[in-house]
Formats: C-alpha cells, sequence, structure tokens
C-alpha cells in the first residue's frame, strides 16, 4: 500500500511535538521533514537540534529532507539526531557517492531528490547504493505549491531504471487527493503531502483521502 509522508512544513511550528504525535496517531507513514538553507533553495526552515527535539515524540520514520548545500559537513549532525532517511539532492555537492557512503557510515537510509528539471540520468551511476529516490513534483522551497504534471511521465522512466531493486520512489511537492490518484496509478510508493494533511485540522480523513 502506498506510504503517506506528511510534511511538518505545513504544520503550526509553535506546537511540532504536538503536532507530530498527531499525525502519528492520524495514520502517517513517514514524517517528512523539510531542511532548507536559504542558500540551495530561497526558504530557511530547521535544522539537527530541532529533528533531536522532535526524535521522542514519534517513532515512525523520520524522513528527512535535505535542501542544503553543501551536505557533508551537516551529515552527522543530522544522524545523530535521529533521522531515519537522510535525502539529499545530487546538485549540492560536488561528490554524490561520497555523501552516499557518508550517510551509510552512520547506519541510515539514504534518499537522493531530483528536482523538476534534474535529468532522471543522474540517477544512473547511484541505484546501486540507494534506498529511496525522492521526486520533486515543485520547485523545492515551499509549501502549497502547483504539482508539475511532467512528474509523472518522469516517474515512468525512473521505474524502468529502478528494475528490481528494491529502492522506493517517493514524490513531493502539490499532492492532493486528485493528484495522489495519479501518482498512485504512476506507481509511486510515498506520497509526501504538507499541505493537503494539514489544511482543516482533521489530520486523519486527510490521510485518509490521500490513500484513494
Ligand atoms: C517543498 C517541500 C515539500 C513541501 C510539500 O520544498 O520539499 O515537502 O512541504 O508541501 P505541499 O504538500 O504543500 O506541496
Ligand atoms: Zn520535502
Amino acid at each position: 500500500m502506498t506510504k503517506i509522508a506528511p510534511s511538518i512544513l505545513s504544520a503550526d511550528f509553535a506546537r511540532l511535538g504536538e503536532e507530530i504525535r498527531a499525525i502519528d496517531a492520524a495514520g502517517a507513514d513517514y514524517i517528512h521533514i523539510d531542511v532548507m538553507d536559504g542558500h540551495f533553495v530561497p526558504n530557511l526552515t530547521l535544522g539537527p537540534a530541532v529533528i533531536k527535539a522532535l526524535r521522542g515524540h514519534s517513532k515512525k520514520c523520520f524522513d528527512v529532507h535535505l535542501m542544503i548545500s553543501p551536505v557533508d559537513p551537516y551529515i552527522r549532525d543530522f544522524a545523530e539526531a535521529g533521522a531515519d532517511i537522510i535525502t539529499f539532492h545530487p546538485e549540492a555537492g560536488f561528490h554524490p557517492h561520497r555523501t552516499i557512503q557518508l550517510i551509510k557510515s552512520f547506519g541510515k537510509k539514504v534518499g537522493i531528490s531530483l528536482n523538476p528539471g534534474s535529468p532522471v540520468s543522474l540517477l544512473a551511476p547511484l541505484l546501486n547504493d540507494i534506498d529511496l529516490i525522492l521526486l520533486m513534483s515543485v520547485n523545492p522551497g515551499f509549501g502549497g505549491q502547483k504539482f508539475i504534471r511532467e512528474t509523472l511521465e518522469k516517474a515512468e522512466k525512473v521505474k524502468e531504471l529502478i528494475k528490481d531493486r528494491s529502492i522506493e520512489l517517493e514524490v513531493d511537492g502539490g499532492i492532493n487527493p486528485q493528484t495522489a490518484k495519479e501518482a498512485i496509478a504512476a506507481g509511486i510508493d510515498v506520497l509526501v503531502a504538507g499541505t493537503a494533511v494539514f489544511q482543516g485540522g482533521n489530520y486523519q480523513a486527510n490521510i485518509q483521502a490521500l490513500r484513494g
């Protein structure tokens, strides 16, 4: 079944611990945490100290999406803060394979994220060493943007590349009940959703609506 990963970017930042307990209880599979540096993407969010403080609020998988450059100097901090999956953008550093090895050296799962403008070919040399591919269906930086439809065609190409490897395919940005349906039909394993989970306050119904 498709996993749902609520993005806490749309949560109430004044009550983050409580919000994480609420999405956990509402059936979230992963907790998606967006880390932005105001340099790789035009927004600033949170860092390892906040993740560490949140760790005690849920046992679910912390799916940490790093939108930062450089990446390597911060991997230890995110690993020790309690990230389970650490996803980075290959353009954020010169040596993505080295970054993968670094993440693995802390016993964490590795994700690679592709922006809407990033070619699928970036994945090819990394495929045997990763656990997750995160396809951005908006340009990273902000919640509440419109789903970019070309992501679905890209997903098909990525699935062909993955073949029978155990790599999860995740999509992030502009997911709502309608786009979720299309993404599920395209074979996406994990749906990230911020606005669609947190709006209105009924997290359980919102998560259920994304499962189709
Ligand atoms: C965007 C982030 C997303 C974002 C999704 O840069 O990576 O995780 O929070 O938000 P929605 O679901 O509102 O598009
Ligand atoms: Zn994200």
